[in-house]
């Protein structure tokens, strides 16, 4: 019988680790994406981006934490006793993030319900930011609670828990083996449907429309190789995680190529789906596309909803389908990201795996009760972008030098070569993972801060400041906390 946490067959892996990759920035950034970076153009940076960053990379996390077959944070131990800290730090980040997807999966729950009857009414701009957010920018909002939204959020907790506090395979195993394949066919519907609309063509060609001249701009490549990293989340432990929970005869090169095309697929599909719809609403409003194009929540809550509202009775089908397919892309990426901390602190204080679910999945449940106020919009926004472009893009940096450089990648290749049926590596992988990808991070990260601090309000500069020191002392006690497992300093290596 599988261990507690060990997958039951290369296939559950698989379909978890896309689960994990397919989320959000597929649905809501990548269309986005691909069209504010020179349209059919971005295809060439986002395709150098997936061969040069995304593959080698994921091979190089999947590969070492294959070699462990334990966590994160008793890995980074293991390979050197002052990387305990890192071997924390990007569990604990990752962690917050699961915090804030609670959230958003809260909402997108609320317009499952909503979208049976057009619930959002006819302006659903100010439906989402006044009626159901009660957006306020001002601290005190912290103080107006609304229940609706914690009750949506604390069903997602519960459909989590749930989920994660079984075995892995039981759990995590047999929901992605159904949710990921049922997100894949949904989708597939939705763009069905989507490209049959009139004005469809309309959209797909502002959508491609390519900018040549685009290519030889910084930011082009900066926005793929960031869009990679987000999208397939890139080193940021869940990989390595999800790798160590293999058993002893995976193929982790073929897995990754696997893994990075469906997450592609997926997002180019999605990106087909929104830009008819968006072409559709275009020709309706006599509105330019480029008007209405949007990203994030504005794009889920507000334009879809005001599509929906001129789409007739299609409306009461595509409607429900579409918020389902933002919860099923959410809860299968949610459900990875408590996967590195749980399974860091079961090895550190011989927790089970159950226990240390239902300790976090609480929490969790108690701390995100913040975005459920008047200001958790607000809030949200900028602990997301403390997160994602300062926190985790540090964290890739340093893991990308600590699993290259200091573990010496090169103890990986005859291993995976030997098990791989499709490409092997060579020294072009070890100058990619040694070289290329810890410059090429390091400037994103750079970048991705000046913006912040360019654009950052007060309000964001103390909100910033107070995740930074959240997220560095959760750290720091759980690696001074005392271990409590014998087991903690038996690290075995598999290669
Ligand atoms: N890869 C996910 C997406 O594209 O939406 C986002 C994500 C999930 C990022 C989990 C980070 C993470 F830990």
């Amino acid at each position: 019988m599988a261990d507690k946490n060990e997958w039951g067959s290369n296939l559950s892996f698989i379909l978890a680790m896309i689960g994990s990759a397919v989320g959000l920035g597929n649905i809501w950034r990548y269309p986005y994406v691909l069209y504010s970076n020179g349209g059919g153009a971005f295809y060439i940076p986002y395709i150098v981006a997936i061969l040069l960053m995304g593959i080698p990379f994921l091979i190089l996390e999947y590969g070492v934490g294959y070699n462990f077959k334990s966590s994160f944070a008793k890995a980074a131990r293991k390979i050197n006793s002052k990387c305990e800290y890192l071997g924390w730090f990007l569990p604990v980040a990752v962690f917050m993030i699961m915090i804030y997807y609670s959230a958003i999966l809260g909402w997108d729950g609320i317009y499952i319900v909503l979208s049976f009857f057009k619930g959002w009414g006819a302006n659903p701009d100010a439906f989402f930011a006044t009626t159901l957010l009660q957006s306020s920018e001002s601290f005190t909002g912290l103080f107006n609670f609304i229940p609706v939204i914690a009750i949506a959020m604390l069903v997602g907790w519960i459909i989590i828990w749930f989920i994660s506090h079984r075995d892995l395979e039981a759990g995590l195993g047999k929901v992605s083996k159904v949710l990921v394949p049922a997100l894949f066919i949904i989708m597939v519907i939705i763009v069905i449907f989507s490209l049959t609309l009139p004005g469809a063509s309309i959209g797909l060609a502002e959508l491609f429309n390519p900018d040549w001249s685009l290519l030889g701009h910084f930011e082009i490549w900066m926005a793929a190789f960031g869009q990679i990293v987000f999208s397939l989340s890139l080193g940021m432990s869940i990989a390595f995680t999800y790798a160590s929970y293999t058993k002893d005869d995976a193929d982790l090169i073929t897995n990754t190529i696997s893994i990075a095309l469906a997450n592609s697929l997926f997002e180019n599909f999605a990106a087909l789906g929104v830009f008819s719809i968006l072409g559709y609403m275009s020709l309706q409003s006599g509105t330019a596309v480029s008007e209405l194009v949007t990203q994030g929540t504005g794009l889920v809550f507000v334009v879809y909803p005001t599509v929906f509202n001129v789409l007739g009775q299609w409306a009461y089908v595509l409607g429900p389908l579409f918020f389902l397919t933002v919860y099923l892309a959410g809860l299968t990426s949610i459900l990875s990201t408590v996967e590195p901390l749980s399974f860091s602190i079961q090895n550190k204080f011989g927790h089970s795996r159950s226990k240390t679910m239902t300790m976090l999945i609480i929490v969790g449940t108690c701390i995100s009760m913040i975005y459920a106020t008047a200001f958790g919009g607000t809030l949200l926004g900028f602990v997301d972008t403390f997160i994602n472009q300062i926190a985790l893009l540090f964290g890739v940096v340093v893991e990308c030098i600590i699993f290259a450089w200091i573990f010496k990648a090169e103890k990986l290749i005859d291993f995976l070569n030997s098990k791989s049926k499709t490409i092997t590596l060579g020294k072009w992988w070890l100058l990619i993972v040694k070289y290329i990808l810890p410059i090429f991070i390091s400037i994103i990260w750079i970048g991705g801060m000046f913006d912040v601090v360019r654009s950052c309000s007060f309000e964001q500069m103390i909100f910033t400041i107070a995740s930074a020191v959240i997220l560095l002392v959760a750290t720091l006690i759980f690696t001074i906390l005392p271990a409590k497992n014998p087991e903690w300093n038996n690290t075995e290596e598999r290669v």
